[in-house]
């Protein structure tokens, strides 16, 4: 399918790995050029490079700004180096962010705090910063990353799902705030995907829950936990999340708005 995105550009949060970097190499695989943003600049520059490579022939349609998108400054930062790049921007897709594992009771005011940072209050944001250049245009597409949690709350992922359920409020509201300037809004309610946040940040507690999986790589935690909680049998790939999130970011994606849709094999837990 033609998504229709020749020539459109795109701003990428978290695109030096896992489901940012599908996401950023599905849309520069479909004719948009793409800035990627992350924190770590070795990481952000390897992963440019080989975004290079889907962009054969079109070098400058890559660019890579290295920020922390939980820092105030951020967003103005990043939405004004996708202008002087670019010359407008058409399609944000806030994807930066990791998995906080543990409940209310176990869980801190930093916890929350940096995770509030990096999730929600980099979304609200880089939304404000972004949205005036896509009204000029009358065209625009955000792309919220969230949680399966945010629809069905795991208490053992209290602050994550708790600020999933927030993302996927965001997405509706300013949806209903911005459908008539051609802006389209959704979320991903994302379930078990193997990345590195899996690894880093759930398979530990995984461990500690489960003492059957201590001679377990974490590569067979992942696939064992993801074997018993989701439906079709298996976690999902960055892939199969980009491939949902390249389409909600075209123009193929005329009707859909205001949603979070759900991508998470049939479950509605992942732990
Ligand atoms: N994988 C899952 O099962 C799953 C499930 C539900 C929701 N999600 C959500 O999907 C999104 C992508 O997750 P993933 O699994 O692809 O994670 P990942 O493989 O760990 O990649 C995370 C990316 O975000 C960047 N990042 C993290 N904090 C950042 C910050 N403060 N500022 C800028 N960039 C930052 C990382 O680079 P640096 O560290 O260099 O900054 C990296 O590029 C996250 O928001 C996550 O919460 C994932």
């Amino acid at each position: 399918m033609d998504l229709e995105i020749q020539g459109k550009t795109a701003v990428v949060t978290g695109a030096s790995a896992g489901i940012g970097f599908a996401v950023a190499e599905e849309l520069l695989a479909n004719g948009t050029r793409v800035l990627i943003i992350a924190r770590d600049e070795g990481r952000l520059a390897d992963a440019a490079n080989k975004l290079a490579l889907t962009a054969a022939g079109r070098a400058s349609d890559i660019v890579a700004l290295a920020a922390d998108v939980s820092k105030p400054q951020s967003a103005q930062l990043i939405v004004d180096r996708a202008i002087e790049t670019f010359g407008g921007l058409d399609i944000l897709v806030n994807n930066a962010g990791r998995a906080h594992a543990g409940g209310l009771l176990t869980s801190t005011d930093k916890d929350w705090e940096d995770m509030t940072g990096v999730k929600l209050t980099s979304m609200r944001r880089l939304c404000k910063a972004a949205i005036p250049h896509m009204q000029k245009r009358k065209w625009g597409r955000i792309v919220n990353m969230s949680s399966i949690g945010g629809i069905y709350p795991n208490p053992k992922l209290f602050v994550s799902h708790v600020l999933s359920g927030a993302i996927n409020n965001l997405t509706k509201s300013l949806a209903l705030e911005v459908a008539k300037d051609g802006i389209l809004v959704n979320a991903i309610g994302i379930g078990a995907v193997a990345t590195d946040n899996w690894a880093n940040n759930m398979v530990p507690a995984v461990r500690r829950a489960r003492a059957d999986f201590a001679d377990l790589s974490d590569d067979d935690v992942i696939a064992r936990i993801s074997a018993e909680c989701t439906p079709v049998g298996r976690a999902g790939s960055a892939r199969e999340i980009a491939a949902i999130a390249a389409f909600l970011s075209s123009n193929r994606n005329g009707f859909v708005t205001g949603d979070t849709i759900e991508a998470s094999g049939g479950a509605d837990r992942f732990m």
